[in-house]
């Protein structure tokens, strides 16, 4: 059955806000125009065997070149807000050194013609793309590179924190610390715990160095964090899978929102893994731990985990426990909705959290056009479910107080290229044409109700 949308809108406070997000390095291509220099992605997706058939962000969908119309696309969708990043190789293209006045401009022209439109921006300032030397210095293992991030933050805030409506620092840190550096999926490919552990830090210093140098700019403009929390569910009622989901929040989870809303690292972390951390210099947990004015939650799937019995197991000795959901979409990921409402009680009970925006949400199917429609019911379906979930949580009195789909289009998957299709919007990469979903339909006809009357009492 179909869930309605105004029936679903109804659940929800008039000012709560929808919007649709997207990433530099995923959509805009043009990587070789206007200055911009390559960033760690460039070149991970030009090393074999690390991206799915060595797909590239050369051309991606050209968002750069179609920004006009991009725009009005997401204006006749009918949200409020849009949720993009910034490419800090457009703006200072070796990391330090000469700002790029060019690339300014291009997001000039993004948030000029955003506010023509009457929608509203939220940017992000670090989605994963870091100027590729920067990586011949340690990258995100260098502390410098931290202070390097300050300067970016500083520099794009100035240009155009006066039209923004909200800005993040980072986007989904356990990517582009755990994944990257200790996985070895993300760029820059490594697997190695020590060099996870310097990313981790220099990765959270850079976020503290972030806000103050985005307040000394724009004291009013609200900063955020966004992560990609992850509800870690034991795999059995078992005490030692359950003592390894303990593990699993506080290695996941915990070592993110410690230091950000407590100053500190979970205690079970230090125990096993603190003396491999870089050195922790005076000031730095209280940098890293500024209030916030926001934070972000992009959720998609949960994490299951059992105790890990090998010998020597690495902390937080945790190896996958199967699904409980037998529905998975098209990436393989687990469908399982309550999961975003345990999430979110979980952690406002371990932490004091600011006002949230769940800043990515949404579904891989890979379905194509037919007849000249996409029909996409479970991904439809699967938004409909977690908006549920969603106004379930604002009923219980927690303070969420905006949806942003994952993506306004079909874009560059990372390590899975372009094979994986996670847009509200269809993209044919060979013509670039853009074909709204029947769940971009859907979601528009929701998003459409907003602002409404009925605003939260102040
Ligand atoms: C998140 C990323 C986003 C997108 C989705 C599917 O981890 O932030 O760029 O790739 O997953």
């Amino acid at each position: 059955m179909m869930i309605d949308p105004k029936t679903l809108a109804a659940r929800f406070p008039g000012d709560f806000v929808f919007g649709v997000a997207t990433a530099a390095f995923q959509i805009e291509g043009a990587t070789n125009i206007d200055g911009r220099k390559p960033s760690i992605w460039d070149a991970f997706s030009n090393m074999p065997g690390r991206v799915f058939g060595r797909h590239n962000g050369d051309v991606a969908c050209d968002h750069y070149n179609r920004l006009e119309q991009d725009l009005d696309l997401i204006q006749s969708l009918g949200v409020e807000a849009y949720r993009f990043s910034i490419a800090w190789p457009r703006i200072i293209p070796e990391g330090t050194g000469p700002v790029n006045e060019k690339g300014l401009d291009f997001y000039d022209r993004l948030v000029d013609g955003l506010k023509a439109r009457g929608i509203k921006a939220f940017a992000t300032l670090y989605h994963w793309d870091l100027p590729l030397m920067l990586a011949g210095n340690g990258g995100w293992t260098a502390r410098s590179t931290a202070y390097a991030f300050q300067r970016y933050a500083q520099t794009a805030i100035a240009r155009l924190g006066d039209r923004l409506d909200a800005v993040a620092t980072f986007n989904e840190p356990w990517c582009s610390v755990w994944l990257s550096h200790l996985y070895g999926i993300h760029a820059p490919g490594e697997r190695n715990m020590d060099a996870a552990l310097h990313a981790l830090h220099v990765t959270n210093l850079a976020h503290g160095l972030g806000v103050a140098a985005i307040r000394s700019e724009r004291p009013h403009l609200p900063v955020g964090l966004v992560l990609n929390a992850h509800q870690t569910y034991a795999g059995s009622d078992s005490p030692a899978d359950q003592t390894a989901a303990a593990r699993a929040f506080d290695f996941h989870n915990g070592v993110f929102f410690g230091p950000v809303f407590k100053g500190e690292y979970p205690a079970s972390f230090l125990a096993a893994l603190g003396h491999r951390l870089p050195q922790i210099e005076p000031g730095d947990m209280e940098t890293i731990s500024q209030p916030l004015d926001w934070w972000g939650l992009n959720y998609y799937t949960p994490m299951r985990v059992s105790h890990d019995p090998a010998e020597g197991a690495e902390f937080p000795a945790t190896r996958p426990a199967p699904p409980v959901a037998d529905v998975e979409t098209d990436i393989g990921w687990e469908v399982h909705a309550p999961a975003l409402g345990d999430l979110i009680r979980e952690l406002n009970a371990a932490y004091a959290l600011p006002d949230c925006y769940i800043t990515e949400n949404g579904a891989c199917y890979n379905m194509g056009i037919e007849n000249g429609t996409v029909d996409d019911q479970p991904r439809l379906d699967y938004i409909a479910e977690h908006l549920g979930i969603t106004a379930d949580l604002i009923g219980e009195g927690y303070p969420m107080r905006g949806y942003f789909a994952w993506s306004l289009m079909d874009n560059f998957e990372w390590a899975e290229g372009y094979r994986m299709r996670f847009g509200i919007v269809h993209v044919d990469y060979d013509t670039q044409v853009r074909t709204v979903k029947k769940s971009g339909h859907w979601y528009g006809e929701l998003a459409g109700q907003f602002p409404k009357g009925n605003h939260r009492p102040a």
